[in-house]
């Protein structure tokens, strides 16, 4: 069985109530039956109105984080139930901008990814290296790491639910798209790990998303490479039109 390929919308800290549920309005009709996995992560106090905008179409409904406790003292965090209650079935962990601007680490990744699987949530788990990582031949080594930690400690059943995400940060709103080339060569990296860790029939099912610059017109070239199995879509996921070129180019 051919991989389905899967395009999902990081909406980031925009939008405000009213143009989060317009945009979601427009992709649903303009994508909402495509036969793709979709899904859009909006700002936590839009869930819920994007959730209703969202239903009855293939769009699925995705966090942008999540906090690794059950409940209790946590000021400001979110839980994995709390998702699932308000009707997420995705969530976006350890994304560049967590791991680097707020200072994220593997094992704080590690321990929500292991959270959202327990909640039944599909973690979209992000991994990428550095400009100056890149420029020291250093890419291989730190996606390795992140991926081998990240998963730590996830069962073979577990990680069947799981999405990856190799996000470049050289990539990441800067316009600079990694090449098909540069992209394919850590998607198969991150391949070969994967079956190390569970197994070639494994690694064969998981899909790999790419996120870093994708945009409409760069879509196609990626998404047709052999790992690349969709796209983690930052700024292009905010205009309904761009999205729905992306989502067309991988059909
Ligand atoms: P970008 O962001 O598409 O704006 O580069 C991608 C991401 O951060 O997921």
């Amino acid at each position: 069985m051919p991989r389905r390929k899967f395009v999902a919308g990081n909406w980031k800290m925009n939008t405000t109530i009213k143009s989060a549920v317009e945009l979601a309005r427009c992709l649903v009709a303009k994508i909402g039956q495509a036969d793709m996995d979709l899904a859009v992560c909006p700002p936590f106090p839009y869930l819920l109105a994007v959730r209703d905008a969202l239903a009855g179409s293939r769009i699925a409904l995705g966090a942008q984080d999540v906090f690794y406790e059950n409940d209790g003292a946590f000021t400001g965090e979110i839980s994995a139930a709390m998702l699932k209650d308000a009707g997420c079935t995705h969530v976006i962990c350890g994304h560049s901008e967590r791991r680097h601007v707020i200072g994220e680490t593997d094992e704080i990744v590690n321990r929500k990814l292991l959270k959202a699987l327990g909640e039944g949530l599909v973690p979209i788990f992000c991994v990428g290296e550095l400009l100056a990582e890149r420029q020291a031949a250093r890419t291989l080594e730190v996606v390795s790491r992140q991926v081998r930690l990240g998963l730590e400690g996830v069962s073979a059943a577990d990680a069947a639910r799981v999405v990856l995400a190799y996000e470049p940060v050289w990539a990441i709103g800067t316009g600079v798209v990694a090449t098909p080339q540069q992209a394919q060569e850590v998607h198969a990296l991150i391949r070969k790990l994967l079956e190390e860790l569970y197994g070639p029939e494994l690694a064969r099912r998981l899909q790999i998303q790419y996120g870093g610059s994708v945009k409409a017109s760069n879509a196609r070239e990626l998404l047709h490479c052999p790992d690349i199995d969709g796209a983690l879509v930052g700024g292009a996921s905010l205009k309904a039109e761009e999205f729905e070129g992306i989502v067309r180019a991988g059909l």
